[in-house]
C-alpha cells in the first residue's frame, strides 16, 4: 500500500511554487472536446484526475500529448458519445463532458456520477437546466440517455444555488447552441472565468456581468487555440497552511492572491502575518496559533469549503476553539477522526464541526479519506511529534503536484513508500 511517512516538527523555509488549478484544467479539457484544429494548455497540473479526463478524451477520439507542464489536444470526429461506466467512476467531475457532448454531437450516453466521499452529488440543476436547452433525458439503469430531438437552443436559466459543475455545463452546451443563453445565480468561482477565457479564445462569445450573470453567443464552431490554467487558489492555501503550523516563514509563488482574498482574513486572525504581492504571498507565522471562533463556507467569494480541511487542520492546535459550518457539501467532516488520531479534539454533527485546540499532535497511522481531507492529514503530520504514516494516498495524488517533493524542497521530511 502505498504512504507517505512525514517526520513532524522541522519548520519549512524557502519557496513553494503553485501549479495550476485542477478545477479549472478540466473544463478546459472538456471543452477541447469542441476545437477544431488542436489546443494548447500551458501551467496544465500533472494530476491523476487530469490524467482521467485525458482518458475520457483518448475515448472520445481526441489525442492528447504532454509535454511537461503543456498539454497539446487534437479534437477528433470520431462521433463517438458515450463515456463508459469505469471511466465516469475514475473521476466524478466526468460529469462536465455532457455539456461539450451535447455541443459536439447533439447526444450523449454516460453513467451517473455517483456520489463520493463529500458525500451524494446530485446533477438535477445540470439536467433541469439542460432541458431548458432542448435536451431530452431518459435514465436507462445506470445509463443517462440524453438526445436533442429538435436543436439545441439557448435560453434564460436561473440557478437555484450557484453550482459550479451545472454552470460548466451549461456553458458548454451553449457554447454551439443556437441564440443567446443566460444564466443567472451562476458560480463566480474564478473557474468559471478561466472557462470562458478558453472558450473565447477559441472563438466563441461568453460574457460576465459584474453581479456574476453569464450571457453566451452559440457560434458556428470553435477553434484552435493557447491558454494558460490559472493557478490553483486551494494549492496555495494548502501551501500556506503547512507554513503556518509549523511556525515556519515561506513564500507562496505562482499564485493568484485576488482568488483567495476570503482566506486571509482567517490566517491573518490566527496570527499569522502575511505580505501579498503581485503574484506571491509571504507568510510569518506566529509562535503560537489563535483560534477564529467561527469559520463558515459559503459559495465564491465566500470562504471556499476545499479551504476547510486544510483551516481545520491549523485550528487543531491553535490557542481556544473554532465552531466550523459546512454549507456546501454534506459530509466535509470525514477527516476529523483520522485528526483525532493524531490528538485533535474534534467532534462533528452534521453540518458543524468544533475543534478545541490542543497543545501538540502525535504521530499516527492514518488514511485519506478524501482529497482536501488528505491535505489536511500532511498539514497536520509536518507538525506531529514523531513519524506519521499516511495511506490513501492516491485522494492527495487527485489535486496536488508531487506534494511531498515540493514540501521536502522547503524542509520537510517525507518519504513515499511503495
Ligand atoms: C466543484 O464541485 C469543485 N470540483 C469542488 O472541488 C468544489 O468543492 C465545488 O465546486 C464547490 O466550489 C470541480 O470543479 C471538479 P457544485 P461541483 O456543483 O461542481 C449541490 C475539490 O476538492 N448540487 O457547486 O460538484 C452539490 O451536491 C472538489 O477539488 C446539487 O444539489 O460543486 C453540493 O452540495 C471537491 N445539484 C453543492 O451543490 C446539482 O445539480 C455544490 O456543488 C449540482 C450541485
Amino acid at each position: 500500500m502505498e504512504r507517505y511517512l512525514v517526520k513532524g516538527g522541522r519548520t519549512l523555509e524557502g519557496n513553494l511554487r503553485v501549479h495550476g488549478a485542477k478545477n479549472a484544467a478540466l473544463p478546459i479539457l472538456a471543452a477541447a472536446l469542441l476545437c477544431e484544429g488542436g489546443c494548447e494548455l500551458h501551467n496544465c497540473p500533472q494530476l491523476s484526475d487530469v490524467e482521467a479526463a485525458c482518458h475520457i478524451l483518448d475515448h472520445l477520439g481526441c489525442k492528447t500529448h504532454r509535454q511537461d507542464d503543456v498539454l497539446l489536444i487534437e479534437a477528433g470526429d470520431s462521433r463517438i458519445c458515450c463515456i463508459p461506466e469505469q471511466l465516469m467512476r475514475e473521476m466524478r467531475s466526468s460529469i462536465v463532458f455532457l455539456g461539450a457532448l451535447l455541443a459536439k454531437y447533439r447526444q450523449a450516453r454516460l453513467s451517473f456520477p455517483g456520489g463520493c466521499e463529500l458525500g451524494p452529488r446530485p446533477i438535477d440543476l445540470h439536467l433541469s437546466s439542460l432541458e431548458k436547452m432542448g435536451v431530452v433525458f431518459t435514465q436507462d439503469g445506470e445509463q443517462l440517455l440524453c438526445e436533442v430531438p429538435n436543436e439545441l437552443h439557448g435560453a434564460s436559466i436561473d440557478l437555484p444555488f450557484p453550482s459550479v459543475g451545472a454552470t460548466e455545463n451549461i456553458m458548454l452546451a451553449a457554447s454551439l447552441a443556437k441564440g443567446e443563453t443566460m444564466i443567472r445565480n451562476a458560480a463566480r468561482e474564478p473557474e468559471i472565468a478561466a472557462l470562458a477565457d478558453f472558450i473565447n479564445r477559441a472563438g466563441g462569445c461568453v460574457f460576465i456581468e459584474k453581479d456574476g450573470t453569464v450571457h453566451i453567443k452559440g457560434v458556428k464552431k470553435l477553434g484552435a487555440c493557447r491558454c494558460s490554467v490559472i493557478p490553483d487558489r486551494i494549492v496555495a492555501v494548502t501551501y500556506l497552511c503547512c507554513g503556518a503550523i509549523t511556525g515556519s516563514t515561506v513564500t507562496v509563488s505562482d499564485c493568484e492572491p485576488d482568488h483567495m482574498r476570503a482566506v486571509f482574513p482567517i490566517l491573518e486572525e490566527m496570527g499569522c502575518e502575511l505580505e501579498i504581492g503581485e503574484r506571491e504571498i509571504l507568510l510569518r507565522s506566529p509562535k503560537q496559533l489563535k483560534a477564529v471562533k467561527h469559520i463558515t463556507t459559503m459559495p465564491y467569494p465566500g470562504f471556499p469549503t476545499d479551504a476547510l480541511a486544510p483551516i481545520m487542520a491549523l485550528s487543531t492546535i491553535a490557542r481556544g476553539t473554532t465552531i466550523f459550518t459546512e454549507n456546501i457539501f454534506q459530509n466535509r467532516y470525514k477527516q476529523a477522526w483520522e485528526l483525532c488520531r493524531m490528538g485533535a479534539d474534534i467532534r462533528s454533527e452534521g453540518r458543524i464541526a468544533v475543534v478545541r485546540g490542543v497543545s501538540r499532535l502525535h504521530h499516527a497511522n492514518v488514511r485519506c479519506t478524501d482529497l482536501r481531507g488528505g491535505a489536511a492529514l500532511m498539514i497536520a503530520a509536518l507538525a506531529a511529534e514523531g513519524e506519521t504514516s499516511i495511506e490513501e494516498i492516491r485522494h492527495i495524488q487527485r489535486g496536488y503536484e508531487n506534494l511531498p517533493a515540493v514540501l521536502s524542497r522547503a524542509g520537510a521530511c517525507i518519504v513515499q513508500e511503495n
